[in-house]
Parts: structure tokens; sequence; C-alpha cells
């Protein structure tokens, strides 16, 4: 059975954690979907983790579009949803709610994710009236790290904490139907969890919120550099990738690949007549 915004639901109130990763292409995907993963997202840290950009605001609609359409292939019971991209919501109602339509019809994704609280909730509520579901993103929302001044930790002083609630409850109130909590300190995650009806996903937030989630490369050791400290890493895919890559290098120089198990055969009297024909030396 594919998952849905009512089969989220119905794991929060049952108390069934939700899981999470992100995906953004087809073979992970496949593996993914698999293994029973609830909700794939391809989220814009493709620009990132994917394309090499140094944060996530160059990442365009056709970008997305490429990415999510292959994921969306790839799954028969994780739901997908799609990331709205920087500038691609915030400019207007109207081009935000064409913007989800395109993700939607172009894709074959479930639903839309965007980053933001009060201010971002005409937009929700416009999309989720569409009939596209909406996921929400509070806390550190990568998209606005030039206002937020790096990637840090949100909500930790009172007013950050109360107005990371209010936010939440707006979200909820405008129609999103889950809600990703980043980075934000796990005593308040489960505050604002136990207060939403609708599911929250946590990134660094804590074991308090109803699921989580984790960008793939940094669960692997994919990615080069320093993963931020909620990581845990699952395997070093890296090393094993880097060990393989090696050994290709070293075999196809010295000879030892292709072997002949990985070659096909050609009659060898078609194969003298060949060389006949073309002049070649006789076997
Ligand atoms: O873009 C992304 O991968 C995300 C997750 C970190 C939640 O938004």
């Amino acid at each position: 059975m594919k998952n849905t915004t009512l089969s989220l639901q119905e794991k929060k109130q049952k108390n069934e954690k939700i899981t999470m990763l992100t995906a953004y292409d087809y073979s992970t995907a496949k593996l993914m979907d698999s293994c029973g993963i609830d909700v794939l997202l391809v989220g814009d840290s493709l620009g990132m983790v994917m394309l090499g950009h140094d944060t996530t605001l160059p990442v365009t609609m056709d970008d997305m579009i490429h990415h999510a359409k292959a994921v969306a292939r790839a799954c028969e019971t994780a739901m997908v949803v799609a990331d709205m991209p920087f500038m691609s919501y915030q400019v207007s109602v109207p081009e935000a709610v064409a913007n989800a339509g395109r993700l939607i019809k172009e894709c074959g994704v479930a639903a839309v994710k965007l980053e933001g609280g009060a201010d971002v909730c005409p937009q929700i509520e416009a999309i989720a009236k569409a009939s596209i579901p909406v996921m929400a993103h509070l806390g550190l929302t990568p998209q606005s790290i030039n206002a937020l001044g790096g990637f840090k930790v949100q909500g930790k002083d009172r007013a950050q904490a109360r107005r990371l609630i209010e936010d939440a409850r707006a979200v909820e109130r405008a129609g999103a139907f889950a809600v990703v909590l980043e980075c934000v300190p796990a005593g308040l995650a489960a505050l604002i969890t136990e207060l939403l009806r609708i599911p929250t996903v946590g990134i660094g937030a804590g074991k308090g919120c109803d699921g989580q989630v984790l960008v793939y490369q940094d669960m692997l050791s994919l990615y080069p550099g320093n993963s931020p400290k909620f990581v845990k890493r699952y395997a070093d895919v890296g090393s094993v990738m880097r060990s393989a890559f090696q050994a290709y290098i070293e075999e196809t120089r010295s000879g030892a690949f292709p072997g002949e198990e990985h070659g096909f055969k050609i009659d060898d009297g078609i194969l003298r007549e060949l060389r006949q024909g073309c002049g070649a030396e006789s076997l």
C-alpha cells in the first residue's frame, strides 16, 4: 500500500514513527522503497549533495523536476515529496500554486514541501486548496541561510522558541499535512509535536518528533567534509566506493580487467574470414 497523508496521520495517532530519507535518483530511491521507507523527500539539498553548490539557493524548478521524476518512477510504496526551490513560492501566491502544480503534474510526486512559517501561510493555504498536500519546514530553513546568518540551532531563546510554536500552529491552521523541524532543541520539538495534530518529522530535533529524516549522503558518508552533529553515520559507503574505483583503475591499467568471463565470443571461422578480408595478419 502506498503511503499517503492519511497513513502518516494514522502513524502519529498510533505512536508509530515515520521514516523519511532524501532521494534524488532512480536506483537509490528503488533501494530505499524496497526497504519499506515511508516517505522519500526529493530535497533541494540536491543542490549541494548532487550538484556541488555551497547552498540550496541556486536550485531551479528544472533541477527539482528532473530529479523528482526519477524518484517518483522508482517508488511503489513510499510517498514522494518534492521540495519547492528558493524563489519558486516566495514571490507570489499564484506563482507558488503554479509551481507546486508543475511538481505534481510533471513528476508524479504526491506532495510538495516549502520552508517558512506564518510568512508563507497564504501560499500553504492556496496550494492545499488546489488539492496539493503541503509539508511545511521550520527551524533551520536553509533557503534563509543569509538571513539566519549561518547553519545554527533555532529556537534556543524564549522569543525564538515562542515564535517557532506560533509558526508551527500557523502552518497547521493553513493546511499543512506535516512539518519538518530542523535543528531545533529536542525539548522544544517534543513540545511542538505534542501541540500539533499533524505529524512532525525531525532532523536534528531529537527523538520526540513523530518521525525522522536524514540526507542519505550524510548517513552513508558519501558527502565530503564534516557532517552536522545530528547525523548518524550508518555505513561508510564512501570508503567502499573508493576501494572499488581504485581496484577498477588498477585492474584496467594492468589488463586484469576485463577477464574472459566478462566478454562475448564470436565463431573462430568468422573471425578468420574477417581478418583475411581486412588484410590483418592470419591467426
Ligand atoms: O532539502 C532537504 O534535504 C531537506 C531535509 C534536510 C529536510 O529539506
